[in-house]
């Protein structure tokens, strides 16, 4: 069975929008994991857009819970990983600017400093992907800095449709083959949905998904009826 990792990023979001102090994504735990999520991911941004510092420091303390932080590979974020010891951590690539992350990790291009990283955050006990696209060159790269698991980018997949659509789960399929030949784990994650995760999950190297945005999006739908009622019987008290 593929592991899920929910991504309570936006759990984050909707709290920030408005500063108070709901929804607290760390309430989200309990509540995956009784779902069946295996693994919680969160991303502390440079910026804070979402997540807080104060959000990550209350996941890691949560005995038990396997957490994966997602960072950038900034000298900031290591010395956070470094401290919490979450039990994984995805390197990310980190522009202020980005509205998420688009496009996987250049490896190849900082093969040096994300070596360092690797190293680092290994030498604590983190476990360390690297949140790639599925290139070869990016998946030998990974291999060669000691990384033990690749996230495999499937955010292109997802804003495909049709024979593009084809040839870019090809890629991911071909990628996974690969991380597996070389004895790396396999995870994918970045825009799924309920209609194009099966697909995905039919990749038998892969073995665990992170999933926010469309979790957190259909849960809106599923919980807003429940939401007016509560609103109504509290009106007519
Ligand atoms: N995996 C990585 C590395 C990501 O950066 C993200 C987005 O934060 C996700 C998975 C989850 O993507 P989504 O929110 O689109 O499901």
């Amino acid at each position: 069975m593929i592991n899920l990792g929910v991504n309570i990023d936006h759990i984050a979001t909707i709290r920030q929008a408005r500063g108070t102090d709901y929804p607290d994504p760390v309430a989200a735990v309990a509540i995956c994991l009784a779902a069946g999520a295996g693994s919680i991911t969160a991303h502390l941004r440079e910026d804070r857009r979402h997540i807080q510092d104060h959000d990550i420091e209350r996941l890691a303390a949560i005995e038990g819970l396997h957490l994966n932080m997602e960072m950038g590979a900034t000298d900031e974020m290591v010395a956070i990983c470094e401290r919490l010891k979450p039990a994984a951590c995805c390197l990310v690539p980190e522009k202020r600017e980005e509205l998420t992350t688009e496009g996987g990790l250049d490896v190849v291009a900082h093969q040096t400093r994300l070596a360092d990283v690797v190293a680092r955050l290994t030498a604590s006990g983190v476990r360390v992907s690297m949140f790639i696209d599925p290139i070869e060159t990016q998946i030998r790269a990974s291999h060669a800095i000691g990384a033990p698991v690749i996230e495999l980018h499937t955010g292109h997949y997802a804003n495909m449709t049709g024979a593009e659509q084809a040839a870019e789960l090809g890629m991911l399929r071909r990628g996974a083959q690969l991380a597996g030949e070389l004895g790396l784990m396999v995870h994918a994650g970045h825009g799924l949905t309920i209609a194009n995760t099966p697909a995905i999950c039919a990749i038998p190297e892969i073995v665990e998904l992170n999933i926010g945005h469309a979790i957190v999006a259909d849960a809106i739908f599923k919980g807003l009826a429940q939401s007016v009622r509560d609103f109504k019987a509290v009106m007519r008290r």
